[in-house]
């Protein structure tokens, strides 16, 4: 008889997330790609499959182009390659702000075809009735509120909220309104830290901050940009790696050895 274990691998699920309101940090970190996303799945408790992926792996100048089958088609990838975080995948513009109905058949579209858990959207108190919709029928929902890059066109660019006292108002509304509607968490995206304090401590859920200070329940970063692999950094990013500058010194030295003929040596010649 076998004395062998295997060892079950479970996913953080969606109330795990939600537990670690004001407990232990929670880690996130974007991927879209495959074997990145298994490096990640060791460190992060959820992985989000951002909508950014149009500016950072196509080359948009915002995620206002992002199709839902380029969405579905880096999120079978990720949940390929991780066993261990939750995943999930943003709703790209378009996909869900017409009615909660169309919401839904494009959020079950990405949980069936990707196998994820969870999906995000952004919008505050205009997307409750939709989140309601969505969490209600059994699609776990992450907010996502402050900086909404797919209403750059609306807000005149990528800004930072909150800098006036004045739109407080509306954005503690925004976030009361995504937790009384059954969001999980709530990514607050480019937001003063005071603001961000504030609503982390009026809120059940986790926050999620990205440029929304330490006050957040959690911290998410774009992979590329704390991998110095972006052309431009934003301040709010720490940068832990040079991948940038390591590609490029290890595609100029390829480029070096093939034109000598340094490469291939026997080492990499079937003979
Ligand atoms: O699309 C994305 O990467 C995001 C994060 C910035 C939160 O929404």
């Amino acid at each position: 008889m076998s004395t062998q274990k295997t060892e079950i691998i479970r996913r953080t699920t969606v109330p795990q997330i939600t537990a670690r309101k004001n407990g232990e940090p929670i880690v996130s970190l974007t991927s879209y790609h495959a074997h990145t996303a298994a490096i990640v799945d060791k460190h992060a408790d959820f992985i989000l499959v951002g909508d950014s992926l149009g500016m950072v792996m196509h080359g948009m100048d915002s995620t206002v182009g992002v199709p839902l089958d380029l969405m579905i088609m880096h999120g079978k990838a990720v949940v390929r390659g991780t066993q261990r975080a939750l995943i999930v995948v943003d709703m790209p513009f378009g996909t869900y702000e017409e009615s909660p109905q169309i919401a839904f058949r494009n959020a079950a579209k990405i949980m069936k075809e990707t196998q994820c858990q969870a999906v995000k959207l952004e919008g505050g108190a205009r997307m409750a009735e939709t989140i309601k919709f969505l969490s209600e029928r059994g699609i776990p929902v992450m907010a996502h509120i402050g900086l909404t890059p797919q209403s750059s066109n609306t807000m005149g660019g990528f800004k930072t909220q909150g800098r006036d006292e004045d739109t407080w108002a509306a954005h503690e509304a925004d976030a009361k309104a995504v937790s009384e509607a059954g969001a999980f968490a709530i990514v607050l995206e480019g937001m003063v830290e005071p603001l961000a304090a504030k609503i982390t401590k009026q809120i059940d859920i986790p926050t999620i901050g990205i440029g929304a200070s330490a006050e957040c329940d959690g911290q998410i970063l774009v992979l590329e940009d704390m991998l110095g692999l972006s052309p431009w950094t934003p301040k709010f990013v720490k940068v832990y790696g040079d991948l940038g500058n390591q590609i490029e010194k290890a595609v100029a030295a390829y480029a070096e050895d093939v034109r000598d003929r340094s490469f291939p040596t026997d080492a990499q010649t079937y003979k």
